[in-house]
């Protein structure tokens, strides 16, 4: 062990805190507007089939990387092999750098939504004027800006805390509340009149609308919501001791990240139906339906800011992981303190974010191909760049240095692995041909 580097202290404390990256704004947020705009059902089924084919075994060499090298991802691929891979360390670090810079500004409207919903919001269910209220806030330059500054000061805040007294304890408590208030809030949105066909349009698979932009968004949306493909979970992985089994911690992770986004789903679609929303209205979605839900719930002047309040959290747990890569970097490999990396990283990631923040507003008439700035990182990170790293860790862990990966797995044949042929398979072959095909088709 390096020491000084932090180290989980307990098997469950990682397994939430890798579910903590997982689990945050890509289930909730991103999850029901992306399933919305790709067709529902179907959407759903090219998701599931990618999270539990090629997410669950790029997860595994993540962990099982993380924790072979004990370094960030740039020292990681270098100690463990050196030359152009180093190069995927220095592509995931990247990444995060653009993945953090817009995950902020919608992290800070699910700060300013918890002040929000306990002031008078919630007066109205009326969709129109829920939308006009997120229209207004999100093009409003100072106050986006704003939270989206305030958000990434409270994260540094939880990242300067170090692993275990920030992130894991953090996480270990928070994680649950979320997934209680997330099932009983199920439970009314499933209830709404109309919501029926919104568990429909949910449920049903239209075979028809799967295409190629459904499987590239389904593909993006699996690395998004997973955390894969940049090395979060490859840095948390290097926190990690030899006791635990990365299989079973993977399959865990997996699970939870899903069984949250499919709740998400069967949470914002029935209300998307119930209120005569339209599904494939992109980011405002969870925002504006949400609010409509507890506007109409008993107990929803409390229920709404809780809610919120866990988002922000939920969104503040999968944030640090971004930023933690980043700072694991800078301090392993740099020679900074942890309190100067985060300082450093944290303003470059606030002046990045701008533009994404002002995207919504005085930026939105400025768009590439259609897409604003903020869509454009979106697009850039999540349907490109992870991908493009989930393609060189499985070709690095299956055919470059297998023997010590699957070591690893097993921790020198301590721990069983029963789906070890499976996962050489789809490392070597299924997932790198599968990215790689649908990443070409893609433009
Ligand atoms: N998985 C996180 C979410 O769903 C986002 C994330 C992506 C975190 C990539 C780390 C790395 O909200």
């Amino acid at each position: 062990m390096n020491a000084g580097r932090g180290e989980f202290a307990t098997r469950l404390g990682f397994i939430l805190a890798a579910a903590g990256s997982a689990i945050g704004l890509g289930n909730i947020w991103k999850f029901p507007y992306v399933a919305g705009q790709n067709g529902g059902g179907a959407f759903v089924i090219v998701y599931l089939i990618m999270v539990f084919s090629i997410g669950l075994s790029v997860m595994l060499a993540e962990f099982a990387i993380g924790r072979a090298a004990q370094r960030n991802p740039v020292g990681a691929f270098a100690k463990l092999k050196g030359g152009a891979w180093t190069g995927v360390g220095y592509l995931g670090v990247a990444a995060g750098f653009i993945i953090l810079s817009f995950y902020a500004v919608v992290g800070g409207w699910t700060l300013a939504y918890t002040v929000h919903t306990m002031g008078t919001l919630l007066e109205t269910s009326d969709p129109k004027t829920l939308g006009a209220f997120f229209g207004e806030f999100t093009a409003d330059p100072g106050s986006s800006v704003f939270y989206h500054g305030l958000f990434l000061a409270m994260t540094m805040a939880i990242v300067i805390g170090g692993v275990e007294k920030g992130i894991e304890r953090a996480s270990k408590f928070l994680m649950p509340v979320l997934l209680v208030l997330l099932v009983a809030l199920c439970l009314r949105a499933v209830t709404l009149p109309g919501g029926g066909a919104g568990i429909a349009f949910f449920l049903t698979p239209d075979f028809s609308k799967i295409d190629i932009d459904t499987i590239n968004a389904a593909l993006g949306q699996a690395f998004f919501s997973l955390s894969l493909g940049m090395g979060a979970l490859l840095t948390y992985g290097s926190y990690l001791s030899r006791q635990v089994h990365l299989t079973t911690a993977a399959l865990w992770v997996t699970s939870l990240d899903t069984s949250i986004a499919l709740l998400a789903g069967f949470l914002v679609l029935p209300a998307v139906f119930a209120f005569g929303y339209d599904p494939a209205a992109g980011p405002g979605l969870t925002f504006i339906t949400l609010p409509a839900v507890f506007a109409q719930m008993p107990g929803g002047a409390f229920f709404g800011p809780l809610f919120f309040g866990l988002l922000s959290i939920a969104a503040l747990t999968s944030a640090v992981s971004l930023l933690e890569t980043a700072v694991a970097y800078f301090v392993d490999n740099r020679g900074l303190s942890r309190r100067k990396a985060t300082a450093w990283a944290g303003i470059i990631i606030f002046a990045l974010g701008i533009p994404s923040a002002l995207s919504f507003g005085a930026l939105s008439g400025q768009t590439v191909a259609g897409r604003t700035f903020f869509d454009l990182m979106d697009y850039l990170a999540s349907n490109v760049m992870l991908p493009l790293g989930g393609i060189a860790i499985s070709v690095f862990a299956g055919w470059t240095i297998m023997d010590r990966i699957i070591d690893e797995i097993t921790a020198d044949g301590a721990h069983g692995f029963p789906a070890r042929t499976i996962w050489i398979w789809i490392c070597r072959i299924a997932a790198p041909l599968a990215i790689t095909w649908i990443l070409v088709s893609g433009l």
